[in-house]
């Protein structure tokens, strides 16, 4: 991975239009309304996290983790990296990254079970699934539960 390319910094309210970009461009019919991407980008104590490239500073990559204190697990609720920069290394830095800021001993995730991409990164960052909740998802599919033991992270 040639991380030099790409930098993971911090998003602020002011990425909105960016990010909307970025979602439609993922997540296409499933993209969320634009009034969850305001409340991902300006809620108090979640984590949201970016990449840009670094040659022209635009944003090719998002992260949102959601810290539940009271039950000891951070939740990410978004992640999504711009078709053109993907195998690249951008998902795994985005969701290392979020991991550590999120500082709780367990993280959790969805993912549908035909995503198969999203499905494999998870599994090679150490994620298991624990639950499955059925039919969750538009399309009918369901969706995969997957936590991780993060008190190993640096
Ligand atoms: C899932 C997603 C964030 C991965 O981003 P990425 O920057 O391409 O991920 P990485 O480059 O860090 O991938 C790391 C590893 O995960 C696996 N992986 C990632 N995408 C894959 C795909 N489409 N097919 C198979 N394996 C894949 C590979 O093992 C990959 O390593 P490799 O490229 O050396 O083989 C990106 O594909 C995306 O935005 N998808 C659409 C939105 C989405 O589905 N988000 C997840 C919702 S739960």
């Amino acid at each position: 991975m040639d991380t030099s390319r790409f930098s993971i910094v911090p998003a602020t309210w002011r990425d909105l239009t960016a990010l909307r970009r970025l979602e439609n461009e993922c997540f296409r019919e499933d993209a969320w309304p634009v009034l969850d991407l305001i409340g991902a980008l300006t809620l108090p104590n979640m984590v949201r996290l970016k990449a840009i490239n670094n040659e022209n500073g635009e944003m090719i990559g998002f992260i949102c983790g959601d810290p539940d204190t009271r039950q000891q697990v951070g939740w990410i609720t978004t992640v999504c990296v711009d078709p053109a920069y993907r195998r690249q290394g951008i998902g795994t830095a985005l969701l290392d990254e979020c991991e550590r800021q999120l500082r709780l001993p367990r993280i959790r995730l969805s993912v549908a079970r035909s995503n198969h991409g999203a499905l494999r990164l998870y599994e090679q960052r150490g994620y298991r699934k624990v639950d499955v909740w059925r039919q969750y998802y538009r399309s009918g599919d369901d969706a995969l539960v997957l936590e991780k033991n993060s008190l190993t992270i640096p």
